[in-house]
């Protein structure tokens, strides 16, 4: 890491804006930073203009660390300012363009997106679904999961979206947290060719979540599935003898928009809530300044729309601004390596916003791929979710944008609900590897333990010291620990982000990643214990450490640690790929372990407690530092020995 950290640093290649794309920026004045500090209230109201309201707001900030409400007495809509708004202005323009993985494509104008999310909310309505009712989804990336989303928001029903890659047992977690009555799945899809048998999945799940009422189906990959009688009802079906319209509902500013999970340090993912005003306030004006969005911009975003990436620059950012959006079902490799630069020259995409990790794999697969296709129309580019190198910011810099499209590197989080650091394109001076400046009205700092500023350059604990529009609100049941987790550090005031960063003299910001036990593994948000948990549900399993190994394509893989309750002699691989698909089962694929190292001991102290610094070091093979306190300094070596084994 240390290595990484220290090549990132020594990166000072610059990169201006060019003077074309300065002059047609939706924001090109480098003074806003300053106006921005100046009134921050002021600012934050001056934006709450680009949305429409059915009543203005009474106050704009009430700041009670660490509640923060915003623009209370504010009435608004989130699917009307998404959808109703600009059927007027543009209700023939395409929407949303869906390439699905078997090259099949649908596009939506305004209208129909429009007309397909009213028609879909009269059903939910008919079904039963009242204003405050948590809808989960747990769809792949189809049209009808934005529909479902917008639907939701239209009759302030509060959506979860649940990753359709998550398992039956994580699905039913997250239902059962939110109380959740209602669920929306469909019969099946295809990745990579393979039919996902998806309401299989769903049945099982909710075997363990009785409270559920309604499951809606859709039928996507017309696979035949059984229906449970009284519970199940097919999409097509329920849209068939409803009204067609659907009046937004009049929400109140701070009423919540949705849940969603994410992982942290406990087992137990936790359901961050994100409100209605701030947060359509915060990813409106995101997406207008750092993606610079206009009128004809196609804008892909690659993430799926079970992340808050796909939440916020999928569908209510891009779509408030009345914006284009494309969305993919598939991968980047199906069916050949070249299937996101075929579709960027198949609809004209302008601005493009993926992850390192795809970058990285892009790169591995070598430039004659991308060299192909048609890419002039690219004229943005954006990175999110771990930090980028500067090998390949240039790759993406040079091969994709062919040195002429600003790079956004945009960091953020599940709990900040929009963009908090990036460069503004048309007034930052980029540097591969730094997400530069914080955005206007945003305070980062980099603060030491008892809360001071370090010095210039030093590393220490990224914060946040402002409120923000589209901040987290509360964790979904658990106010204790929302305020534990992000406001017991430093006071109530300050957001401790759990990121590791530095500054330096520029003021640029460079992530440096997690210091807590959330690891990145594609850019994937996962919790060390949750996966520590999954394991030990294993019958096989007395005691398991899961740790991140930083890898060059994923960022980290998952390395996992385990004591068995008896040694596993010659069945030892048979029952490491067991344990693997156990995890697969109890959580999903993206937390499938890399390696299972079987051990006997762990590096713990001498009150029994793993020592996460020790195992991390041992892990990717770096200094291992002071084991004085160590209960047994003798599996250190063991350990490393074994690691290196495996390789
Ligand atoms: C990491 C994703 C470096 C960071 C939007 C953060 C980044 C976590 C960047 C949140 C970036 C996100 N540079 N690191 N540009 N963007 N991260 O909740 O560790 O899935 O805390 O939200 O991703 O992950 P989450």
């Amino acid at each position: 890491m240390t290595e990484t950290i220290e090549s990132l640093l020594k990166e000072q290649q610059e990169f201006h804006p060019s003077a074309d794309f300065v002059k047609q920026a939706n924001m090109n004045d480098p003074h806003i930073y300053e106006k921005a500090e100046a009134d921050i209230e002021g600012f934050w109201e001056g934006l709450a203009g680009n949305i429409d309201w059915f009543k203005k707001w009474d106050t704009v900030l009430d700041w009670q660390p660490p509640h923060a409400k915003w623009f209370s007495g504010g009435k608004l809509n989130a699917s009307y300012n998404c959808l109703d708004r600009h059927v007027q202005k543009h209700g023939d323009k395409p929407a949303l363009i869906w390439e699905g993985e078997m090259e099949n494509s649908e596009t939506y104008t305004y209208k129909e997106l429009r007309d397909a999310t009213a028609r879909f909310a009269a059903g939910l309505k008919e079904l039963g679904v009242k204003k405050g009712d948590v809808v989960t989804i747990y769809l792949p990336m189809v049209p009808e999961a934005v529909i479902s989303m917008l639907a939701c928001s239209r009759i302030g029903a509060p959506h979860s979206v649940v990753f359709a890659g998550f398992s039956s047992e994580a699905l039913a977690q997250r239902v059962e947290d939110a109380h959740s009555r209602f669920v929306i799945t469909c019969n099946g899809y295809f990745h990579k060719g393979n039919l996902i048998q998806q309401k299989e999945r769903a049945d099982k799940g909710l075997e363990n979540a009785p409270a559920v009422e309604k499951v809606i189906v859709v039928d996507h990959a017309a696979n035949i599935i059984p229906m449970k009688e009284e519970r199940d009802i097919w999409w097509n079906d329920l849209i068939h003898n409803v009204d067609s319209e659907c009046e937004p509902e009049h929400m109140d500013s701070e009423d919540t928009l949705f849940i969603m999970y994410t992982s942290g340090t406990t087992g137990r993912p936790k359901g961050v809530v994100h409100t209605t005003g701030g947060y359509m306030v915060g990813t409106n004006v995101t997406s207008n300044w750092i993606f610079d969005l206009k009128d004809d911009d196609i804008f892909w975003c690659t993430a799926d729309v079970g992340w808050i990436t796909g939440h916020s620059y999928l569908v209510y950012g891009p779509l408030s601004n009345g914006a284009t959006i494309v969305m993919h079902e598939g991968a980047p490799d199906y069916p050949d390596k070249g299937r996101f630069w075929d579709i960027v020259e198949k609809y004209g995409v302008t601005i493009f916003y993926t992850a390192p990790t795809a970058i990285r794999t892009f790169m591995k697969w070598g430039d004659e791929i991308p060299a192909k296709y048609d890419l002039s129309s690219l004229r943005l580019l954006g990175s999110v979710g771990e930090p980028i190198n500067p090998k390949a910011w240039l790759w993406y810099y040079e091969t994709i944008g062919k040195s002429k499209c600003p790079i956004v590197d945009t960091w953020w989080q599940t709990e900040t609900g929009m963009i908090m650091i990036s460069p503004l394109p048309g007034i930052t001076t980029m540097r591969p590897g730094t997400a530069t400046r914080p955005f206007p009205g945003i305070k980062a700092n980099i603060l030491d333990d008892e809360g001071n500023e370090v010095p210039m350059g030093s590393g220490g604990y990224l914060a946040l010291q402002n409120p923000w529009p589209s901040m987290i609100r509360t964790i979904n049941g658990d106010e204790q620990r929302f305020i534990d987790t992000y406001w017991s550090k430093w006071g109530a005031d300050t957001y401790l982000t759990g990121d590791g960063a530095r500054k330096d003299e520029d003021g640029n910001f460079w992530i440096l990643g997690r210091l807590d036990d959330v690891i990145k593994v594609s850019g994937h948000r996962l919790g060390t214990m949750e996966i520590e948990s999954a394991l030990v549900s294993h019958p096989s399993v007395a005691e398991a450490a899961v740790d991140g190994k930083v890898d060059e394509i994923k960022g980290e893989v998952i390395c996992a640690y385990v004591i068995l309750e008896s040694s596993c002699d010659d069945q030892c691989s048979i029952l490491e790929d067991e344990l693997k698909q156990h995890v697969v089962d109890e959580i999903g694929p993206i937390a499938r372990p890399k390696m299972i190292i079987f051990t006997e001991e762990l590096p713990k102290t001498r009150s029994g407690k793993i020592m996460r610094r020790v195992l991390k070091a041992i892990t990717n093979g770096t200094e291992i530092g002071d084991i004085s306190t160590l209960q047994d300094p003798a599996v250190v070596e063991d350990l490393k020995r074994k690691v290196n084994e495996i390789g």
